[in-house]
């Protein structure tokens, strides 16, 4: 059976009962993936002919529409016969090279008691170079890997920092606030992803920004923000966090900081398990809800949105039908990878 890529007109072939995306994948085509579970969008593209079936029915991460737009996700898609898909490789989107790399922890920051900062530092002489939004994923024994978002901003690479949320029984988050400590040495390969910021081709008419972030979804978005503000970069940002307590905005107060400096900036968070009196201070109900609310007419704005596959899943069946169009929901869905060795 053979693939067709679109645009490039490239040609593989494709394994009999083996998804899509694993037969690009051993033919070092590297097309976008994320957790190759059916769950985070990642791999969506567009099916220009031919014939597919998913195992187990259509997979969480794609809506009933986009299938019906003739959108398939490859990490799922069994190939019936010939396929002509279009699809970028990944290396093309971003422009930036994958490296596998050593670095070490610089130290670790609690942000709340189940968010870690992790700051690490690489090797002098590597030049890590990655876009806005981009992840890292930090290699375990046995070729597995958890990805991570670096939170820091591309000009200032010197060290890296993550957000780590722990996850009760989680091999590598549990071992982050248990084990971890300062010089401890982690190997990572990145940078991977294709949320990225994209700058319009007129900032000063670009419709508006709006970033959405769940839990630690933060940690993609503060990358953004900060190569936006620090950059000298203006235009108006709408930055929505959803959370379920107070607590749960772990840098709160770094942001609220930029709003007080960075006029262009408006700070909306949600709490959607409010307790005691956080109610009476915050909005609340579910992030998404929020943004729509907001923005009755979404046909100019662009949207950036990080964080669990729920929220993700929302934003995706609801923003559409307030005019956003798909290829303006930029997104990334921390996703919880299967233990599958090398994704490229
Ligand atoms: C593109 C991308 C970016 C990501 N960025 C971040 C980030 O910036 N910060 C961050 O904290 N995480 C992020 N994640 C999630 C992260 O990669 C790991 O999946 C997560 O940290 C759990 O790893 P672990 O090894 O501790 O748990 P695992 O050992 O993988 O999980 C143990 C068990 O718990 C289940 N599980 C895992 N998480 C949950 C949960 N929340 N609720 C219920 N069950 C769960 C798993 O299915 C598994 O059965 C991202 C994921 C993706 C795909
Ligand atoms: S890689 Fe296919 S849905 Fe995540």
């Amino acid at each position: 059976m053979q693939l067709t890529l679109r645009p490039q007109n490239r040609v593989l072939r494709m394994e009999s009962g083996r998804p899509v995306l694993e037969s690009a994948l051993a033919a070092h085509v590297n097309l976008p993936h994320s957790c190759k579970g059916g769950n985070c969008g990642s791999c969506r593209a567009r099916l220009l002919s031919g014939t597919f079936h998913y195992p187990r029915g259509r997979p969480l991460g794609i809506s009933a529409a986009e299938a019906a737009d003739g959108y398939l996700l490859l990490c799922q898609a069994i190939p019936d016969g010939d396929l002509v898909v279009e699809a970028r490789e990944l290396r093309r989107v971003t422009d930036v090279e994958i490296r596998s790399l050593p670095s070490r922890v610089e130290r670790l920051e609690r942000f709340a008691p189940d968010v870690m900062g992790v700051f690490l530092r690489l090797p002098v002489v590597e030049d890590f170079r990655f876009r806005a939004g981009q992840y890292l994923d930090v290699m375990l024994p046995g070729g597995r890997r958890r990805s991570f978002s670096i939170a820091s901003p591309p000009h200032d690479a010197g060290l890296i920092e993550l957000h780590v949320r722990r996850v009760s029984g989680g091999e590598f988050t549990v071992q982050v606030f248990e084990q971890l400590g300062p010089g401890a040495l982690l190997r990572i390969e990145g940078p991977l992803g294709q949320f990225v910021y994209r700058e319009p081709a007129d900032p000063a008419s670009a419709g508006p920004m709006v970033m959405v972030a769940g839990g630690t979804g933060f940690a993609p978005i503060k990358s953004m923000l900060r190569h936006v503000l620090e950059t000298g970069l203006r235009r108006p940002l709408h930055f929505y966090w959803g959370a379920r307590h107070e607590v749960d905005l772990y840098q709160r107060a770094w942001v609220e900081e930029r709003v007080t400096r960075f006029p262009e900036l408006r700070f909306v968070p949600v709490l959607s398990m409010p307790s005691g009196d956080e109610a009476s201070r915050h909005r609340t109900g579910l992030v998404h809800d929020a943004v729509r609310a907001d923005f009755p007419d979404l046909s100019a704005a662009e949207v950036y949105a990080a964080g669990p596959p729920a929220m993700i899943a929302a934003l995706r069946a609801t923003l559409p039908a307030q005019g956003l169009p798909a290829e303006r929901l930029y997104f990334d869905s921390f996703a919880y990878a299967p233990d599958v060795p090398a994704r490229s």
